[in-house]
């Protein structure tokens, strides 16, 4: 989120995982649009690292197919992939050799040398999260990380895999680099549909006087995926529904509904209004859990017309495993302004649709003046927030059916980012991206955000390892999760709500 049109300064940045799927599908695809745009530094320069053997151009090419399939853009930008890759380069290295660190050393004095300047040395972590805590050890040993300006280290999720492994590896990290160095990514605060619930809820007057327990009813998150676990099962087995999309990326979107106004876009003025939601949720006691949360398993079947596995058949996970791929929850936030507003949360794999989506559904009109007949299609005002794949915001309001009679009927009012704008939005890692290169922490996780995320989740996850599920797999692909989901959200007279499919034009 570029505050300026500035250009960030000169920046060196080390991939970690350079070979890796990570890079492959959203980094470089990320830096090549920063770069077709005009956002790179003047002077830059991507070194890939890892074990594979690559010569550099051999390392090009393999980033210019994931270019192909996975950018925006997927053409080579009228001669722009070329220029890009002469600023790419591979090291090969083995990250748990000590010694192989002082390669990145000489790297750094090349450049500066080349460069005239000392410029921003940035390490991006795409690795599996058990080597982060050793090589972030063997980075911490170098000089060149005492250079607390321009030296950054950019961490990818699961950040831990409890409160506890947080807590730890935030220490770790904390003893070798200050927190201004850390950059936690959490990839949906760098969406432009989630970066503009800021926008919408505090550039507005409209919408904060009811932007409390008087007026709102209820509010609903839904991270909806089509996909199963495709072939992260190994991943997936230490993780589950609610480690890997729960305790991040939608509690994140939680605080930022749930947010007080920030009295400026400092960033951590806007860290402490974030971290102050999560401080104020709930704990939910073990004896609790039950009746707020709900876990469930994919069973084999079709989706979309193809027959799928049920997870315990992927790749990579036990033929018992009681992992989630669905969880849904209710939670609630204890202050002022939300205690008693129910907030219900779902995720899962191979549900029906692809959708995540926020909802906000208002109290009803306190009083129905119409006539009797008039009330039949009458529905609570509802805001609705689509994040993906459509980009939309919507208002839902009453409105007089045309005709002789006095018949109302709910209508929405939308704003379509494909209409309003161009379509070409960035993708979040552009914009997290470029973040990092200018400094700008505003939309990535403090250490003290992740541990309150996590100690938001704890009580649940530990419920759940205690007491194995029995009914596993209990929902079918291609629909809306287990009947447990449904139930938790009737017992309080709401359904989920979902948004109709957008008609294609063939
Ligand atoms: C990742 C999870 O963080 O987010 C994946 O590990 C999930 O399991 C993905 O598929 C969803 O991201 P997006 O941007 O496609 O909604």
């Amino acid at each position: 989120m570029s505050q300026a049109t500035i250009k960030p300064p000169a920046s060196l940045l080390f991939i970690f995982g350079g070979s890796g799927d990570l890079n492959q599908r959203k980094l470089s695809p990320a830096l090549y649009n920063l770069f077709i745009d005009d956002w790179m530094p003047e002077q830059f320069a991507i070194i890939g690292l890892g074990r594979t053997e690559y010569s550099n151009d051999k390392f090009r090419s393999h980033l210019y197919d994931g270019i192909q399939e996975f950018s925006r853009r997927k053409d080579d930008g009228n001669g722009k992939w070329e220029e890009f890759s002469q600023h790419v380069s591979y090291l090969q290295m083995d990250a748990e050799d000590e010694k192989a660190y002082t390669k990145m050393s000489d790297k750094v004095k090349e450049y500066e040398e080349q460069w005239g300047i000392h410029p921003n040395v940035i390490f991006y972590l795409a690795v599996a999260p058990q080597l982060v805590p050793d090589i972030a050890k063997k980075l911490g040993t170098l000089n060149l990380c005492s250079d607390k300006k321009a030296t950054r280290i950019v961490v990818e999720k699961p950040f831990g895999h409890d409160l506890k492994s947080a807590k730890e590896l935030n220490e770790l990290l904390n003893s070798m680099f200050t927190e201004d160095q850390i950059y936690r990514i959490d990839h949906y605060l760098g969406k432009e549909t989630v970066q503009n619930i800021l926008a919408m809820r505090f550039a507005n007057a409209l919408f904060e006087p009811l932007w409390n327990r008087n007026y709102i009813d209820h509010v609903q998150i839904t991270a909806a995926e089509t996909v199963g676990v495709e072939d992260r099962g190994g991943y997936y087995e230490q993780s589950g529904a609610l480690r890997d999309m729960v305790q991040n990326h939608i509690l994140q979107l939680l605080c930022l509904i749930g947010m007080e106004p920030p009295v400026s876009f400092d960033a951590n003025e806007i860290r402490n209004k974030k971290v102050d939601v999560l401080n104020a949720m709930r704990k939910i006691t073990t004896d609790q859990v039950h009746a707020c949360a709900v876990r469930g398993q994919y069973s084999e079947g079709w989706m979309k017309g193809e027959k799928v596995k049920a997870y315990r058949q992927e790749k990579n996970v036990k033929p018992n495993s009681t992992i989630e791929t669905f969880a849904a929850a209710k939670f609630y936030i204890d202050n002022w302004r939300w205690q008693g507003i129910p907030f219900y949360v779902r995720t899962g794999k191979y549900m029906h649709q692809k959708t995540t989506i926020i909802t906000i559904e208002f109290k009803q009109a306190p009083h129905y003046s119409f006539p009797a007949e008039a009330a039949d299609t009458w529905r609570p005002n509802r805001l609705t927030i689509s994040i993906q794949p459509e980009m939309d915001i919507r208002l839902r309001f009453q409105a007089k059916r045309p005709g002789q009679s006095m018949t109302l009927n709910p209508v929405d009012m939308i704003f379509s980012y494909k209409d309003a704008y161009d379509g070409h939005e960035p993708e979040a890692y552009e914009t997290l991206l470029l973040d990092v290169m200018e400094g700008n922490p505003t939309q990535f996780m403090r250490a003290d955000q992740v541990e309150a995320a996590w100690a938001v989740v704890m009580p649940i996850i530990e419920a759940w390892e205690a007491r194995p599920p029995v009914d596993f797999p209990n929902y079918a692909p291609d629909s809306w999760g287990p009947e447990d989901a449904e139930a938790l959200i009737a017992r309080d007279g709401h359904n989920w709500v979902t948004l109709p499919l957008p008609h294609k034009e063939h």
